[in-house]
C-alpha cells in the first residue's frame, strides 16, 4: 500500500462554532496521532463563492488557525498550512484541467445544488465550476490516502478517484514502461521476482483478486525497491501504467450531533451558534435564552425533553444521572427550565476553558501562529513539489 496520509481542509469563512468543534476538529485531533496529517486553510476555495466579498477571508484565516491549535491540533504531529501559500496546487489544477471532461464537473451534485442555494449570487463562473477539480488537486498533490469529509463531500472524493485513474491511464505509460518494469522485477531478486510474475499472470489472465493482493503485499515488503520502481511494479501488476497519482479514500466524518440553539443544524446562517472561544457570559446568556419545549408555558406545566432543543445539548454534555434528572424533572414539572439549563452552561464553559487557555498564547504572540504556518507551508511544499516533478514529466513537460 501507499503510505497512509490524511489530508483535510476548511474554508475560512467566519468564526468556528461548536458544530465545527464536535464535528470536525475533535476528529482531526484524534487522527493526528494515528497517521501523518495535513490540515490546510482552503482560502482559494473560499474565493470560489466569496469572490465579491473577500474581506471575510482575510479576517478569518488566522482566527481559524488559532481555533484549530486551541482545539488541540498539534503542529508537532500535524502539518498546518495555507493553500494559497503552496502555489503547486494551482499548477496541478491547471494541468489537470486539460484532461478533465466538462461533463464530469457539471455532474458533481454540489454544483447545481449550491448554485440554487446561493441564488442571489452569480455562480456561473469558471472558478466555481472548477472547484471540485481544485479540491482534487489539493488531495492528489499530497498523494493522500484518506480524506476526512462529511457526507456532502463524498462525491468529490469519488470524482478525485476517477480523475486519478484517468490521469494514470493517460500519462502513466512511460515510453519504455515495459522495459523499466522488467528491470525492476530483477531488482526484486530471483525468488520474489518469479513469484511476482506468477501472481501477475494469475491476476491478469484469470482475474484472481487474491493474487493481486498477494502481489501488492509482496511489493510492500520489498524494502530495497525505490519508490519509483515500486510504483512501476504496482502498475505492471495491475496491467495499467505507473501509478503517478494515488486514489484517495473518503473517511466519513460522522455527522455532528451538535445542533444549534433552536434545534436546527448549527450554522452561522441560522444565527443559532455558540462559537468556539465564546465568552462565558455570552455562553450563559445564549443558553438561558434558548427556546424550550413550547408546550411548557408555565413553570407548573410538565414538559417533554424530546421536543426540547435543550435536551440535545444534555445528550452531548451531561452524564447519565443528570440526564435522568432532566427527564424526570421535566416530565413532572419538578424542575424549572433555567435550572435544567445550568448543567449545560457549566459543562460548556468548562469544555472551553482549556481551549481559551491554549488560544491565549497565540493571541498574545501572533508570531507563534505565523511560525507554525510558515513551517507547515514549507513541509507541504516539499511534498507537493515531489508530486509535481512526476506530473510534469508524465505530461511531457520534463524538458
Ligand atoms: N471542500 C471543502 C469544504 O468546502 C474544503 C476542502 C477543500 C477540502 N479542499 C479539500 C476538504 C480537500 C478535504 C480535502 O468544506
Ligand atoms: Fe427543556 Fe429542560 Fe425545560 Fe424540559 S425542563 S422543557 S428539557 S429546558
Amino acid at each position: 500500500m501507499h503510505a497512509e496520509r490524511v489530508l483535510s481542509g476548511m474554508r475560512p469563512t467566519g468564526r468556528l462554532h461548536l458544530g465545527h468543534y464536535h464535528g470536525v476538529l475533535k476528529n482531526w485531533v484524534k487522527l493526528q496521532s494515528e497517521m501523518p496529517c495535513l490540515f490546510f486553510v482552503a482560502d482559494w476555495h473560499a474565493l470560489t463563492t466569496a469572490y465579491d466579498d473577500v474581506s471575510v477571508i482575510g479576517d478569518s484565516v488566522w482566527e481559524m488557525v488559532i481555533d484549530w491549535l486551541a482545539a488541540g491540533v498539534d503542529p508537532k504531529q500535524a502539518t498546518v498550512f495555507i493553500q494559497s501559500r503552496v502555489l503547486e496546487h494551482a499548477e496541478l489544477h491547471l494541468l489537470m484541467s486539460m484532461m478533465t471532461p466538462l461533463g464530469w464537473l457539471e455532474r458533481v451534485p454540489t454544483y447545481k445544488d449550491q448554485q440554487e442555494k446561493l441564488a442571489n449570487k452569480d455562480l456561473s463562473t469558471y472558478g466555481f465550476l472548477g472547484y471540485p477539480l481544485l479540491m482534487s488537486s489539493d488531495i492528489l498533490i499530497y498523494r493522500a490516502s484518506h480524506v476526512p469529509v462529511g457526507e456532502d463531500q463524498v462525491p468529490h472524493i469519488e470524482f478525485t478517484r476517477e480523475l486519478a485513474r484517468r490521469f494514470n491511464h493517460l500519462y502513466g505509460r512511460e515510453p519504455n514502461f515495459e522495459e523499466k518494469a522488467k528491470e525492476a522485477v530483477k531488482k526484486l531478486g530471483g525468488k520474489a521476482g518469479k513469484l511476482y510474475l506468477q501472481l501477475r499472470t494469475r491476476f491478469q489472465q484469470d482475474g484472481d483478486k487474491q493474487a493481486l493482493e498477494e502481489g501488492k503485499a509482496l511489493l510492500d515488503e520489498a524494502k530495497s525497491l525505490s519508490q519509483s520502481d515500486r510504483e512501476r511494479l504496482y502498475g505492471y501488476l495491475e496491467g495499467s501504467g505507473k501509478t503517478i497519482l494515488v486514489e484517495p479514500e473518503a473517511k466519513l466524518t460522522e455527522a455532528s450531533r451538535m445542533v444549534g440553539l433552536d434545534g436546527q443544524k448549527m450554522s452561522k446562517s441560522y444565527n443559532n451558534t455558540i462559537y468556539l472561544r465564546e465568552e462565558p457570559e455570552v455562553i450563559t446568556k445564549k443558553i438561558r435564552t434558548m427556546p424550550t419545549d413550547p408546550a411548557r408555558v408555565r413553570r407548573t406545566d410538565p414538559g417533554e425533553p424530546t421536543r426540547c432543543p435543550v435536551w440535545n445539548f444534555h445528550q452531548i454534555y451531561s452524564d447519565q444521572p443528570t440526564q435522568e434528572w432532566v427527564l424526570k424533572g421535566c416530565r413532572s414539572a419538578g424542575i424549572g427550565c433555567l435550572e435544567c439549563k445550568q448543567p449545560i452552561v457549566d459543562a460548556m464553559i468548562k469544555e472551553q476553558e482549556p481551549i481559551r487557555e491554549r488560544a491565549q498564547q497565540y493571541l498574545d504572540d501572533p508570531g507563534l501562529v505565523r511560525a507554525v504556518v510558515d513551517d507547515g507551508c514549507e513541509r507541504a511544499r516539499k511534498l507537493a513539489q515531489e508530486t509535481m516533478r512526476d506530473v510534469r514529466e508524465a505530461m511531457g513537460l520534463g524538458y
